[in-house]
């Protein structure tokens, strides 16, 4: 019998089990992650090996390098969940990997890995969406979170609406025209001398600022439901180059904390205008940036007026992860949907 035809076979009988593992392996950016996840919402092991000091030198991730760290790492990191768990690969039920989008270079190391194991273990093999893998990061804390809802996808190179529908399908309902509000963040705290990753270190410099003393533009989008970062980025950096060229310091944390405000109002202002149009009642966050304290602390306020339940991931789920990958794969695979071996890596997979 094929491989395909054998491993549909296997997943019926993993679906009849009471507690499913898949092992999940993450390596679309600097993080070599992975995780051990049972019956799709529980966290067995989560190692996550952050590559940052590798990149920071450089200002950003340098592609070749975080190649060949993940190579170096993807090993140790697998065996590491492993034993976390408590767990062998034998008794793993199945193997999940990131196949995109994300850097081609780091999403083959874990994509050959990950097929090699499936392989020799004759293991189904189930490829993950990595903003699905964002999204279902919260079924990891939220028990009761279920479909159909309504999320706010925030990471480095994503700021999208999306409605997850009930099977997991995926409606956009606005997205950014743009850049990224991770990506603007990344940017704006580079030009006010905030080391590399960006988003965070402005995050804890703004919690120092005035987030009233420098007004920045709100952006005018085609869709209603649509984001646009880039104008407000070209303001940024012009406020702050003048303040260069007039050889003044650079007052970081107010800058910091009149962009974070910028962005953060945007987000939720788009956010909560779908929610009222599509007359929702509970909406969940997902991605990198949702780990921002401003936005977690405003769209909880904002959400807690309105009566709409907000579901926000733990802080250790937000960013890059494996155990993300796992709860999602739990999802494909209950859709029968498993991969091929012939899998390739696909740095611009889309999720809608
Ligand atoms: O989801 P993620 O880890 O990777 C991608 O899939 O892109 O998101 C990374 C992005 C980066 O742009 C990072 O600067 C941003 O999330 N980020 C933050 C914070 N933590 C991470 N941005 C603002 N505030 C934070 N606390
Ligand atoms: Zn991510």
């Amino acid at each position: 019998m094929k491989y395909r035809d054998r491993m549909l076979i296997k997943a019926w009988e993993i679906l009849k089990k009471p507690d499913a593992r898949i092992l999940a392996i993450e390596s679309s950016c600097d993080e070599t992650a992975a995780a051990v996840i049972a019956t799709g919402d529980i966290c067995l092991s989560n190692i996550v090996y952050s590559q940052i000091d590798l990149h920071k030198i450089y200002g950003g991730v340098v592609p070749e390098i975080a190649s060949r760290a993940h190579v170096e790492k993807i090993g140790a990191v697998v065996d590491a969940a492993l034993s976390d768990a408590e767990l062998t690969f034998e008794e793993m039920d199945a193997i999940a990997v990131t196949s995109g989008p994300g850097l081609v270079g780091a999403l083959l190391v874990g994509v050959n890995y990950a097929k090699g194991l499936a392989y020799s273990l004759d293991k189904p093999f189930i490829a993950v969406n990595h903003i699905e893998g964002h999204i279902c990061a919260n079924y990891l804390t939220h028990q009761d979170l279920a479909p159909p809802y309504l999320c706010l996808v925030v990471s480095g190179g994503h700021s999208h609406l999306i409605r997850v529908e009930e099977n997991d399908h995926y409606r956009l309902i606005g997205c950014t025209q743009d850049d990224a509000a991770g990506e603007a963040f990344d940017k704006a705290a580079r030009v006010i001398g905030l080391p590399y990753p960006g988003g965070p270190k402005l995050d804890t410099a703004a919690e120092l600022g005035k987030a009233d003393r420098f007004l920045l533009p709100k952006p005018r989008t085609q869709g209603s439901y649509d984001y646009s970062f880039s104008g407000l980025k070209t303001a940024f950096i012009n406020l702050t180059h003048g303040m260069v060229q007039r050889d003044e310091a650079l007052p970081v944390n107010d800058l910091a904390a009149s962009f974070r405000k910028a962005v953060v109002d945007q987000l939720i202002d788009k956010a909560m205008k779908a929610v009222k149009d599509m007359g929702e009642t509970r909406l969940v966050l997902a991605g990198g940036v949702s780990a921002n304290s401003l936005l977690r602390r405003q769209i909880k306020s904002v959400c807690d007026e309105e009566g709409i339940k907000l579901y926000l991931p733990e802080l250790k789920y937000c960013g890059d992860n494996a155990a993300m990958i796992g709860a999602a794969a739990f999802r494909r695979l209950s859709h029968l949907d498993l991969a091929d071996l012939s899998l390739n890596a696909n740095p611009s997979l889309r999720l809608v």
